[in-house]
Order: structure tokens, then C-alpha cells, then sequence
């Protein structure tokens, strides 16, 4: 199984989900590869933002590793499933999408703790720590949503 975390810069919510994943991936011994990436090329090559590192870091999650890079349509023959962070990531991830088989792979990351809610991870990128810490419990619990419905 592979999957695609997505969010706008790939410097916040994605590398942390991808982290997050990973952790407990590694800690279950699942065959699962994961991946991150941003519907915007601003921050292609750039490490995660600092306090995406801080926050990861101070839940023992090494993130220091991961580089930007931008989505592009030839995730969707690569990944069995693309999570989105929220519905501007939804909505831009779709419009690369040519079949409905891509489309099908396409979901909204929260929808896993809150079926049918469509809810998004807010965006910390502007805002203080507190912002991260937030998304960290939201990715952290649909981490043991998803891993635990793979196990
Ligand atoms: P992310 O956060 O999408 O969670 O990586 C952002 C990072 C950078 C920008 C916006 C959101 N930006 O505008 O540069």
C-alpha cells in the first residue's frame, strides 16, 4: 500500500502526516510506503517548516529529512491512496485527476476520525505553535484510525 499526504506547501501539514505515518508504520512493521507533497511549488528542496520540526521532535518523530516537493498527476499512478488536508488541497488534487479510478484514490485526511464531515486540518503556516500542536493530535489520531484498519 502507498500513500500520498497533500497539503499546500508541503512544509506543515503533509511532511508531519508523512512523519506521523511513518512512526507507527515502523512501529507495527507494516508494508506501507508513504510520501508527502504540496499542490504549490513555492517550497520544492526546502526542508519542513521549523516548527512542523519542533513539533514533531518534541513527540520523538524525526521529519529534519524530508524535502518540498510538488504534486503532480503521475502521483495517481503511483499512490493507492492521496489524503488531502483540506478542501482547497481536495479540490486541486481532483482537478489532475482524469478517471475515476484517480479520483476514487482522492480523500479528505479527517474524514477518518470524522466520517462525512468533510472537516479540513486547519493551515498552521501563519499562525503560533499552538496551530501545530492541534494539528499533530488531529494527524496523530487519524494515523491510528488509518494503520489500525490496515493492521
Ligand atoms: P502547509 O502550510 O500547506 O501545511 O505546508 C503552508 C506552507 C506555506 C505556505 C502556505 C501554507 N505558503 O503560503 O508559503
Amino acid at each position: 500500500m502507498n500513500i500520498l499526504f497533500v497539503c499546500l506547501g508541503n512544509i506543515c501539514r503533509s511532511p508531519m502526516a508523512e512523519g506521523i505515518f511513518q512512526e507507527k508504520v515502523d512501529r507495527l512493521g507494516l508494508d506501507v510506503s508513504l510520501d508527502s507533497a504540496g499542490t504549490g511549488n513555492w517550497h520544492v528542496g526546502e526542508e519542513p517548516d521549523p516548527r512542523a520540526q519542533q513539533t514533531t521532535r518534541k513527540n520523538g518523530i524525526d521529519i529534519s529529512g524530508l524535502r518540498g516537493r510538488q504534486f503532480t498527476a503521475a502521483d495517481f499512478d503511483r499512490f493507492d491512496r492521496i489524503y488531502a488536508m483540506d478542501a482547497s488541497n481536495y479540490e486541486n488534487i481532483l482537478k489532475l485527476a482524469e478517471t475515476d479510478e484517480e479520483r476514487e484514490k482522492v480523500r479528505m485526511i479527517l474524514n477518518e476520525t470524522h466520517p462525512g464531515q468533510n472537516l479540513s486540518v486547519p493551515d498552521p503556516y501563519f499562525g503560533g505553535d499552538e496551530g501545530f500542536n492541534g494539528v499533530f493530535a488531529m494527524l496523530d489520531a487519524a494515523a491510528d484510525k488509518v494503520l489500525g484498519e490496515l493492521k
